[in-house]
């Protein structure tokens, strides 16, 4: 994890430095060397709160607030975001039986946390054109929300490793394509703290779907999927 961390301040400092030594230049060459400062700032912040986060996790200090959510509230958004996101390699996220709902006692943010790291893989690991859809269903007990691209998919033999921390798939990968292996950890102690699971099927170059379930709130369980 200390690569991961240093190679952005490395190349942060080391941007700054060649753009500020030697004489003026101009303004343009300014503007891209602090676009490029700005975008390594906002990776740098988004590893350190996923490392923040596991901490927490294993210290026992996140604090995780239960109470009745509507999955199909929060996949809205999640879905919204994520076609935002999702614009700048033409891909576009839909969902599936939209109208049906779940309960759960569940904590929003985290929620939104762990389907926002779900769709942020398909992204990353979509296929440029390709396609995200996200399905809400209830089986007896427990809500089911699934997430398939049609992207890259996982070689079966790293399929039973994803969810270790900073555990990458490297075969077939554009080298460009950044992360640092900790999203599906999180999204796994966020299902596990909802007292659900997460799992993850796959097929190279066919694509993706991960599947989290949840205990139904206590009122629903007997009237699944109606
Ligand atoms: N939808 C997916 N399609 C193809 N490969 C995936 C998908 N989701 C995860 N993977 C593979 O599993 C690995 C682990 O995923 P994870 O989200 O934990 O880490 P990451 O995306 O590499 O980095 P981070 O999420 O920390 O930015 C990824 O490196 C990727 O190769
Ligand atoms: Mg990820």
């Amino acid at each position: 994890m200390s690569h991961e961390l240093r190679t952005p301040l490395t190349v942060i400092r080391g941007e700054a430095e060649v753009t500020l030594r030697g004489k003026e230049k101009p303004i343009s060459e300014y503007r891209t060397t602090l676009e490029r400062i700005v975008q390594l700032s906002n990776q740098l912040n988004k590893l350190v709160g996923d490392i923040l986060f596991l901490a927490r996790s294993e210290s026992g200090t996140l604090q995780i607030n239960l109470k009745p959510t509507s999955l199909s509230v929060i996949l809205d958004e999640v879905c919204q975001e994520t076609n935002i996101l999702a614009r700048s390699r033409s891909m576009s996220a839909t969902r599936e039986e939209a109208s049906h709902d779940a309960i759960v006692q569940g904590d929003p943010e985290r929620l939104k946390q762990l389907f926002m790291i779900l769709t942020d893989n398909a992204i990353k690991y979509g296929r440029p054109g390709g396609r995200i859809v996200m399905r809400l269903e209830n089986t007896n007990e427990a809500a089911r929300v699934t997430i398939t691209d049609d992207g890259l998919g996982i070689p079966e033999a790293d399929l039973p490793h994803v969810f270790k921390r900073a555990y990458r798939v490297w075969r077939g990968r554009p080298s460009a394509v950044g992360g640092a292996g900790l999203g599906l950890p999180i999204a796994k102690w966020i299902a596990e703290a909802h007292h659900g699971t997460i799992s993850i099927a796959s097929a190279l170059d066919r694509g993706t779907t991960v599947t989290v379930e949840c205990p139904l709130s206590g009122s629903q369980t007997s009237r699944a999927d109606r």
